[in-house]
């Protein structure tokens, strides 16, 4: 009998692979980098950053980009440590499995499952929202019954369960499929945001930035604490270690190449938006189009719409992936019952999970309000980045000699700045979060200990 602090051996993970139940290698270096820009892409630049610039760092939102990048990339090397020398498709259920034990691993399968899960739910109510204002191009409108929940003045958001079905659908029909509708709404992702710099570059002007820091340093972190949520995703592409082609060379490269592109993409957008109009006018919700419509661009700002809703398309997408790819690494370990150790005979994609999932998640996107539940996602993430790089300097001390084809440089020093970050925000969160966080965590520690620890595993 496996015990609470049993270990999993990491030649463990290696027959894992060979076992009936391995998924498909498909993913190139390409793909891994596209689906790390797909999943991060989204929600934060198209939304969040206007409220973050009129109300908490001012232009220096740039700084609160850099900032939180930086502090992620310490997060997303450990990330590429642990993906290269551990492996295996659970991310960082599947390195808390390896260094801390069982019962660690099942709190954190927990914590991702809540993480992946209820991103998904929150951004497909965004994706909802933007269809709403795109579909007006076309003199359409969306009947507000069919838009809103029934806790939101509506029945239910069908757009929002539409669109989770159509990625469930899409990621039944395997990886590569979705890789390729990935890489086709990442173009368009990059060509919105081509278009609004070029449209707006004409009208900078340097005196938006005289008062470059109305909010003072405090402000800056503030503003890196909200845009944070921008960042959440690189660490998705940790999940496709069993589907990569070459995983020890690749994933690295997915996951810190992503990271740097997306930095560097924010660092523009928002150095842009508060060079041609004023910080303190950006409070909107959709501040990129808004600010092209106020420069007297109504069918680029049209064109951001189209954009947003295929950001948001691909951070469902991925965060979706990611999910099903964590609770899969988790049935193999018999921590979910057995029923979900199930891939498709034609399209070996774990089509049980997927459906399961898919179904509960769209449900909720359709009929709750997301509000302030979409903090929880801010700290499931910052939760699971404080174990992978625990996870780091645990195995540096415990494993020393692991084969590390890639390691973090500097001894443990960035592991160690990336806790300290990570704690930072989550102590910046309001105390209803971290309320919600813990009753969801303690449902799954009684969970584990009734049903999966006394009865052993869970047979089916
Ligand atoms: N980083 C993702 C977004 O901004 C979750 O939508």
């Amino acid at each position: 009998m496996r015990g609470m602090l049993y270990k999993k051996p990491i030649a463990d993970l290696q027959s894992d692979l060979e076992s009936d139940h391995h998924l498909k290698r498909c993913l190139t270096a390409f793909d891994l980098t596209l689906l790390g820009i797909g999943a991060v892409i989204g929600a934060g630049i198209f939304i969040l950053t206007g409220v973050a610039a009129a109300t908490q760092s001012g232009p220096a939102i740039v700084l609160s980009f850099v900032l939180a990048g930086i502090a992620c990339a310490f997060s997303a090397l450990s990330y590429a440590e642990l993906a290269t020398t551990i492996g295996g498709c659970g991310s960082a259920y599947g390195y808390a499995y390896v260094g801390f034990g069982e019962i660690f691993a099942w709190i954190i399968g927990w914590d991702l499952i809540l993480e992946y899960g209820l991103s998904c739910a929150a951004v497909a109510i965004g994706w909802s929202a933007y269809f709403a204002k795109f579909v007006t191009i076309f003199d359409w409108t969306v009947p507000k019954t069919f838009l809103n929940s029934f806790l939101a003045s509506g029945i239910v958001d069908v757009p929002a369960l539409a669109i989770m079905m159509f990625i469930t659908v899409l990621l039944t029909l395997g990886v590569k499929n979705g890789a390729r509708v990935n890489a086709v709404m990442v173009l368009v992702k990059f060509i919105t945001i081509t278009v609004f710099v070029a449209v707006s570059a004409p009208y900078i002007n340097f005196h938006y930035w005289d008062n470059f820091m109305p909010f003072g340093w405090k402000g800056v972190m503030g503003g890196a604490a909200m845009i944070f949520f921008s960042y959440i995703g690189f660490d998705a592409v940790s999940t496709a270690a069993e589907e990569a082609i070459q995983p020890k060379r690749d994933l690295p490269i997915g996951i810190i190449a992503s990271l740097a592109i997306c930095t560097a993409i924010y660092v523009v957008v928002s150095g842009v938006l508060t060079l041609v109009v004023s910080y303190n006018t950006l409070d909107t919700a959709s501040p990129v189009a808004d600010v092209l419509l106020r420069l007297g661009h109504a069918s680029a700002a049209s064109l951001i719409s189209v954009g947003a809703l295929a950001g948001l398309t691909t951070v469902i997408l991925v965060m979706f992936y990611g999910m099903s790819r964590i609770m899969y690494a988790m049935s193999r370990d018999r921590l979910l019952p057995k029923f979900f150790l199930h891939l498709s005979s034609r399209f070996r994609t774990p089509t049980r999970i997927l459906w399961a999932s898919g179904i509960v998640i769209a449900l909720i996107a359709a009929t709750l309000p997301i509000g302030d539940v979409a903090e929880l996602v801010n700290i499931g993430t910052l939760a699971a980045f404080s174990i992978a790089n625990l996870g780091v300097i645990v195995l540096r001390y415990t494993q020393p000699d692991l084969p590390r084809p890639f390691k973090t440089p500097f001894g443990i020093t960035l592991p160690f700045l990336g806790i300290v970050f990570c704690l930072y925000l989550m102590l910046s969160l309001s105390w209803i979060t971290w309320v919600r966080f813990f009753v969801w965590m303690l449902i799954g520690l009684g969970f584990y200990l009734y049903h999966l620890h006394r009865k052993d595993r869970l047979k089916g």
